[in-house]
């Protein structure tokens, strides 16, 4: 009888078949594969989970995010609502013709981002990382081979020049990290909202400022050379659940009552931006 491998088994092979790309995040070492978890030159060592991810975070947990939060963004991308930004980005990634790139998605989240770009590009590896224990047990739930790891963006446990795109979706950047886990001439993809993404639901919040990107844009430019930049804008029809669903998901409505009927569509506006590190 065939034996089926346990999840963390799977995250084991995974991590193995990539031996030498990550690195310590206390020490900054290389990491080694072992029998039940991933240890550097120095014996720090960190187990893989059961779930089948790896934490590589050293801090607290804190934040807007929780398992409820990530569970609504899941209801959302199985919806379908952001799949014209996942064909974007994965004919984004083909037109460099790389040869099985290695993508990581720096803030993925509950993952389903890295998933559905995987249906799209199935030849690349992929790694998630994410400082959300939550985000990334989600992520690792689903069955696809990507590697998961919780760790921080502005210590990311990856060796120098290991990655040749690095997405950053709705995310927060750190770019001097970004730079140096980069190979010479890889890509960072950065998603960002623009001014008109979940119009809807801010309208219904009441009191909240007109959003605008100009700064992180300007962020960005300082730190990296734009290749280039494209609009995504479009409407996607909601039923009260996956209203719901829309209004769990933002942190902009944590906390806050969203009052008002139920619209018949959201705008989804984003911008996305191609970009080599300086
Ligand atoms: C709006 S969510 C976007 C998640 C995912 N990219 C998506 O589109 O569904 C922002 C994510 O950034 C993560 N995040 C915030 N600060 C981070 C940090 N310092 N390191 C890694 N992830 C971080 C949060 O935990 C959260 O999952
Ligand atoms: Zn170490």
């Amino acid at each position: 009888m065939k034996e089926t491998l346990s999840k963390k088994e799977q995250a084991l092979q995974r991590f193995a078949a990539h031996n030498g790309f990550l690195r310590c995040p206390v020490c900054g070492d290389d990491l080694s594969v072992m029998a039940s978890g991933v240890c550097c030159g120095q014996k720090h060592s960190f187990d893989v989970a059961r779930k089948g991810y790896v934490n590589l975070f050293l801090g607290q947990q804190k934040g807007l995010y929780d398992a409820d939060l990530f569970r609504a963004r899941q209801h959302v991308f199985r919806a379908g609502i952001f799949d014209p930004l996942v064909s974007l980005i994965a004919n984004w990634i083909r037109e460099q013709n790389y040869h099985s790139p290695f993508v990581l998605d720096a803030g993925c989240g509950e993952g389903s981002f890295l998933v559905r770009l995987y249906e799209h590009l199935g030849e690349a590896t992929f790694l998630g990382v994410d400082i959300s224990r939550d985000g990334i047990r989600q992520a690792a739930s689903h069955c696809e081979p990507i590697m998961w790891c919780v760790a921080d963006l502005a210590n990311l446990p990856l060796a120098t020049g290991s990655t040749d795109v690095i997405l950053n979706v709705l995310s927060p950047a750190n770019y001097s990290e970004f730079k140096r886990v980069l190979r010479s001439g890889g890509r960072l993809i950065k998603v960002l909202p623009g001014e008109e993404y979940l119009q809807e639901i801010r309208q219904r919040l009441g009191g909240l400022a007109p959003y605008s990107n100009d700064e992180v844009v300007e962020k960005l430019e300082e730190k990296a050379n734009v290749r280039r930049s494209s609009m995504l804008c479009y409407q996607v029809d909601v039923d009260l659940d996956l209203w719901q669903a829309m209004v769990q998901m933002t942190p902009l409505s944590q906390h806050r009552q969203v009052s008002g009927d139920l619209p018949t569509s959201v705008t989804i506006d984003l911008q996305i931006i191609e970009a080599t590190l300086v």
